[in-house]
């Protein structure tokens, strides 16, 4: 099933669970994915930034493919425009056929983010596509040290941004950062935070940067009220080894082979991430309901 993200992260949300959303550049990961959420009877979002869309995944082509994959599986699979960061990305993503698009405008002060949030999730909920948005700023993991703590989301500010903007789901920042920490670096999380953020917005929240994170702070987060999970750089990470050890292994293996081993080893990822969040088994349909991706 095509859909938005809105239902699904409010079946998350009310049965204290999260759902994977994963960056997804090419063909391999889109079935690695969309088959993983389908065998672990699991809902799933497909991530895509403007960057990646740019340098090789276009949202032209990306979109009509997602969802001819997403409409073979009985499972819930949105496709989310990733920090999308004006009205360009916002229209070019809506006109590709994503069935949910994130407005990021939380570089920008408190105003000016509502009002870009609120114009974007006008438009979105005009089409049917849920919105999501960003208070707070998540940054860099190449440059965290555990210090920036102002830049977390503020509760208060966070029930005003929400009752103001009307996105479905907002994007916290308690202390992840996008991309590679650095060697040895483990996130210190702001859980209670999290848990007053949960208790004062009572929606579907979201966590930027879960790679890194560790399983530990990973399924706490899922205990204080996240519900939506970014990952790209551990799948990147896991899927480009798979690929270097294949080819270490035979040098001669063919391309498709080794495409298809980066496919098998991202479904192994995804499923036992899954398991962790608790979102495997929350859909239940029959062996034979509806055609099949393989
Ligand atoms: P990672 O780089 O930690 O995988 O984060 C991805 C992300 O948050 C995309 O929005």
């Amino acid at each position: 099933m095509y859909v938005s993200m809105k239902e699904m992260l409010w079946n998350a949300h009310e049965n204290n669970y999260a759902v994977m959303a994963i960056n997804c550049v090419n063909m391999e990961q889109a079935k690695a994915i969309i088959q993983s959420a389908s065998e672990e009877h699991s809902a799933v979002i497909i991530n895509i930034s403007p960057r990646q869309m740019k340098a090789h995944g276009h949202g032209n082509i990306m979109a009509p493919m997602i969802k001819n994959m997403a409409e073979k599986v009985p499972v819930p699979v949105a496709f989310n425009l990733d920090h999308g960061a004006n009205l360009e990305d916002i229209t070019y993503a809506m006109e590709c056929g994503f069935s949910s698009v994130m407005i990021d405008s939380s570089s920008y002060e408190f105003e000016e983010n509502v009002r870009r949030t609120k114009t974007v999730a006008a438009l979105a909920h005009g089409m049917g596509l849920s919105c999501e948005a960003e208070l707070g700023h998540v940054g860099m993991a190449n440059q965290s040290d555990n210090t920036r703590t102002d830049l977390y989301t503020n509760p208060e500010q966070a029930k005003e941004f929400v009752a103001r903007t009307h996105c479905d789901c907002l994007a916290v920042a308690i202390g992840t950062a996008h991309g590679s920490y650095p060697k040895g670096f483990v996130p210190k999380l702001d859980f209670d935070r999290l848990r007053l953020l949960k208790d004062t917005l009572k929606m579907p929240l979201v966590l930027h940067g879960g790679s890194g994170a560790g399983d530990e702070n990973i399924k706490k987060v899922v205990g204080c009220g996240i519900n939506k999970i970014n990952v790209c750089t551990d799948l990147f990470k896991h899927a480009r080894q798979a690929m270097a050890d294949a080819i270490a292994a035979d040098p001669s293996i063919d391309y498709m082979d080794v495409c298809m081993v980066a496919q098998e080893a991202m479904k192994v990822f995804i499923k036992r991430y899954m398991r962790l969040i608790g979102s495997s088994g929350r859909y239940t349909f029959e062996k034979d309901q509806g055609p099949e991706l393989d």
